[in-house]
């Protein structure tokens, strides 16, 4: 599919890149741009070449957040009658695992969106900040929820209520990013990284991500209940006999998928 807002390429056989394409409007997030963004995604999630998606931006901006121009006019009935973002959503029904390579500006939706993700790649010159405070919002795509989960929160409450950012450092230091590396190799690594990811047993990888998302969701008790139905799932896939007998053979899996 062709896209205006976005580019979608496959890199390193089973990775699929997903790069925000509005380099003059810091990849604010129009609703056309999240649009390509959710086919995209979706189009990567049902391909069987694809084990890991990739969303990234460029060196200056991941993302600068929502795209303010388009909804600085609305009233409170525009948002509840086109529930944007509700469309945002999709990433959250992405079964694949997500790696997010950010450099620069993320901010706001940006922020929110990378924090959607499963991993972060972080550049040296990264930013992450919820600044809607100062525009007299607060953060619409999970911004108070996600952030908190992941800084704790007196410092998710000094981002929302100030709009102070983290650095990329500081993002890594609470836990929020995984890696940080200088902005010539953030890119390739986070590349690795998914590159690695998929060239698991893609089920497995799959599962293992389902299962660690529900501990934000379940009790511990649920939780640990859902993992072991899965990991008992697990032993109906090909890729299980073969992971196994790859180990004992001592030779390296060759995983289809089923
Ligand atoms: N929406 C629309 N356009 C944006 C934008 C955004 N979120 N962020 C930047 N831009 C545009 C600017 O308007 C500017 O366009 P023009 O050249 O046409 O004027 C261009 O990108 C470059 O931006 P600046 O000139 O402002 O660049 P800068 O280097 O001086 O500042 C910045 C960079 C600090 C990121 C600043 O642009 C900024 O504060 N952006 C807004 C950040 C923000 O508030 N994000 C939250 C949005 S609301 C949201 O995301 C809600 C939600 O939770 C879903």
């Amino acid at each position: 599919m062709t896209y205006e807002n976005i580019i979608a390429e496959i890199v390193d056989g089973r990775v699929g890149v997903i790069r925000f394409n509005r380099p003059k409007a810091l990849n604010a997030l129009s609703p056309e741009l999240m649009a390509e963004l959710g086919d995209a995604l979706v189009e990567f999630d049902a391909d069987p070449n694809i084990g890991c998606i990739l969303i990234t931006g460029n060196e200056r901006a991941f993302a600068a957040g929502a795209d303010i121009k388009a909804m600085a006019q609305a009233s409170a009935m525009d948002m509840v009658a086109t529930d944007l973002i509700s469309r945002w959503e999709t990433i959250h029904s992405i079964s694949k695992p997500i790696v997010a390579a950010v450099s620069g500006f993320c901010l706001g939706g940006g922020c929110e969106l990378a924090m959607s993700c499963d991993i972060i790649v972080a550049s040296e010159s990264a930013q992450f900040g919820q600044p809607e405070i100062n525009l007299g919002i607060i953060p619409g795509f999970g911004g108070t929820q996600r952030l908190t989960h992941a800084v704790g929160k007196s410092a998710a409450m000094e981002m929302v209520l100030t709009g102070r950012t983290l650095s990329a450092e500081e993002a890594r230091s609470y836990g929020l990013v995984n890696h940080v590396y200088p902005v010539e190799v953030y890119f390739a690594e986070a590349v690795k990284l998914a590159a690695k990811i998929a060239a698991q047993a893609p089920i497995a990888a799959r599962l293992a991500k389902e299962a660690v998302n529900k501990s934000f969701e379940m009790s511990l008790h649920e939780g640990l209940n859902y993992e072991r139905r899965l990991f008992h799932m697990l032993f109906a896939s090909e890729d299980q006999k073969e992971g196994m007998a790859a180990f004992i053979e001592k030779r390296k899996p060759n995983w289809t998928g089923k």
